[in-house]
């Protein structure tokens, strides 16, 4: 007569471990869920820059998830100034080159890599940025060259979709496309 007994101890054990599975299953789903942003969320991080209303030496500065980005439209002078800095800028040497996918436009993080703070625009014939807080100098291609900082304004993603018209940040059907 014991054997009912421990049969339906085992029937309890695995009625219990089957709603404990269930239960972890059912609330590891959103969990996973929520670690991947959905779509429309991914889209609402670009930032769309109409290029048409910047003038050709101006600077447009503008926000892009919660940071400084920096779109120059470059005149020749600026462009002259930033390939012969290809010589100059040795801290983080790269080549104006491949900074920039038009040479009219320089597209940049606009925040100092030093401590953050945002460069301005400097005044002079090297078309450059000079950080207020501390003194480092950016040139017309944003590569540091007088720290303290250490590294260049980065280029954040960003692709023309017009010549008018660039998207910063990268949408959810070009990471597939890549
Ligand atoms: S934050 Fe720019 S030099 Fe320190």
């Amino acid at each position: 007569m014991t054997q009912p007994a421990v049969n339906r101890r085992d029937f309890l054990s695995l009625a219990t471990g089957a709603a404990l599975a269930v239960g972890v299953v059912g609330a590891a789903k959103p969990f996973a869920q929520s670690l991947f942003p959905a779509k429309d969320v991914l889209a609402l991080s670009t930032t769309e820059v109409d290029l048409s209303t910047i003038a050709p030496g101006t600077t447009r500065t503008v926000i892009y998830r919660g940071k400084v980005v920096f779109v120059r439209h470059r005149t020749p002078e600026d462009i002259a100034a930033a390939t012969a800095g290809d010589a100059t800028a040795v801290i983080e040497p790269q080549t104006d080159k491949a900074r920039v996918q038009k040479p009219e436009w320089l597209v940049v993080l606009g925040n100092c890599t030093h401590l953050g703070c945002v460069p301005k625009a400097a005044e002079g014939s090297d078309h450059g940025w000079a950080c207020p807080c501390h003194g480092s100098y950016f040139d017309a291609s944003g590569r540091v060259v007088k720290g303290p900082a250490a590294t260049n304004l980065p280029v954040p993603d960003y692709r023309f979709v017009s010549d008018t018209k660039i998207v910063i940040g990268i949408k959810p059907e070009d990471k597939k496309a890549s």
